[in-house]
This record gives structure tokens, sequence and C-alpha cells, in this order.
């Protein structure tokens, strides 16, 4: 169980491949807003692509998980995915926190647990794609110590950090926080707002 700011607590669990219905509840639930900034688009449900690929995860090269609210029901609160395409150490990171739940420290604790995952399974450098006007979520990274900069969509910018937990915890000094990703062409997008699925 962790405490939030306003002393709400919640628990923070893998998804499942029976976790179809209480996402899409919980995408169904968010406003229009948080949506649209989590999946760059003005979708009202997941499609079923993304919905599959949200809840198929294995483990290691993508994880997802879920936060669920004390005493809120089925529904989470909060919920983050991390996918890795290739094995070059790399994984494309998405968070989302229900309005009500916004601003109590729920997004880092989700973040530190997909960073904690990615880094068992051998992944060690974290990106994710930001639509420029999406004020919090760059303002959120950068105070976890990403790195801000254009991706290939000019509405859209990429954050990214090299052993982002390890770094924080003083684990990795001196190591850098940021290193160009090596531009190859995705086999898929791995995410609603990655370059290639931007609409
Ligand atoms: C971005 C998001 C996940 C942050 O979740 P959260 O639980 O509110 O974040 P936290 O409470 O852990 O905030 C950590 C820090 O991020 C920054 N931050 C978060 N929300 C902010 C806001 N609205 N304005 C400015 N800074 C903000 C602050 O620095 C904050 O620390 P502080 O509250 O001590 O000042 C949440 O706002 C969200 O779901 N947004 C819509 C979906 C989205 O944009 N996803 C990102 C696409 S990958």
């Amino acid at each position: 169980m962790i405490s939030l700011r306003s002393g709400r607590r919640v628990w923070v669990r893998p998804v499942g491949t029976g976790d179809s219905e209480c996402v899409q509840a919980f995408v169904r639930g968010l406003s229009a807003r948080t949506r649209y900034y989590r999946y760059c688009s003005a979708l009202r449900e997941l499609p079923a692509s993304l919905l599959d690929r949200t809840v198929q995860v294995d483990g290691i090269h993508s994880a997802a998980f879920l936060a669920m609210g004390e005493g809120s029901g089925r529904i989470p609160v909060g919920m983050g995915e991390y996918h890795a395409e290739r094995d070059d150490g790399w994984c494309e990171i998405a968070l989302v926190v229900a309005d009500a739940w916004q601003r109590e420290g729920l997004g880092t604790a989700l973040l530190s647990a997909l960073e904690s995952r990615a880094s068992v399974a051998g992944i060690d450098s974290v990106e994710g794609f930001v639509l420029r006007d999406n004020a919090a979520m760059l303002q959120f990274a950068r105070n976890r110590g990403f790195a801000v900069g254009p991706s290939e969509r000019s509405a859209v910018s990429r954050v990214a950090a090299r052993a982002p937990g390890l770094v924080r915890r003083g684990l990795c000094p001196g190591f850098p926080h940021w290193r160009r990703r090596p531009h190859r062409p995705r086999a898929h997008a791995a995410m609603a707002c990655s370059p290639g699925r931007v609409r």
C-alpha cells in the first residue's frame, strides 16, 4: 500500500489478461483532456488492438501496472505501461492517472514501478512521447530527471533518461542522463503517442 499526499491509499499491481474490462472502464472514466494527453487522440475508449497491447504483456519486454484505490472498487485510478520494441536497452513508457487522483504522487509511484520492472528486465533507458502543450507531463518528466527534446513530430516532445531510477537513487553517479537513440524505423508503434501513431 502507498499513502498519497492526501492520505488516500493505493496499491499498485501488475496488469493481467483478465483486466480488459476494468482497463476499458478506467479509460472511459477519464476526462476527455486526460485521455487526449495520454493517447494523443480524441478516443472515448481503447480500440481492441490498443487494449490487447496493454493487457497482453510478458513482464519483460512489456509490462503494465494498475493503481487500485483503497475503497474505490474494481476500476483502477492509475495505469502505467512500458514496451520495449528492440533489445537495445530502451523502452517506451506511458502513464495516466484518473483526474481526481492527480497531483498526489501517484504518477511518480507508477513510474517507479515501471522503472524497477524494466531494470530487472535489463532495460536501462526510458523514453516517452508527450504532446508539446502537455505542461503537466513535461514538468513531471523534468522533475524526474528526464531530458526533454524534439521528436520526429513537431507537436510531440520526446522525454528520455538513461538509468533514471539508478541515477536518482545515487547508485549510478555520473551516468549520463541522455543519449541519443540511434534512429531505426520502428517495426510497429508501441503507444498511441509514438511518432508513427500521432494523428
Ligand atoms: C502526467 C500525469 C501522469 C502525472 O501524474 P500525477 O499523479 O498527477 O503526478 P505526481 O503527483 O506524481 O506529480 C509529480 C510532479 O509532476 C509535476 N506535475 C504533475 N502534474 C502537474 C501539473 N498539472 N502541472 C505542473 N506540474 C505537474 C509536479 O512537479 C509534481 O510534483 P509536485 O506535485 O510536488 O509539484 C497526470 O497528470 C496524467 O495522467 N496526465 C494525463 C495523461 C498524460 O498526460 N500522460 C502522459 C502521456 S505519456
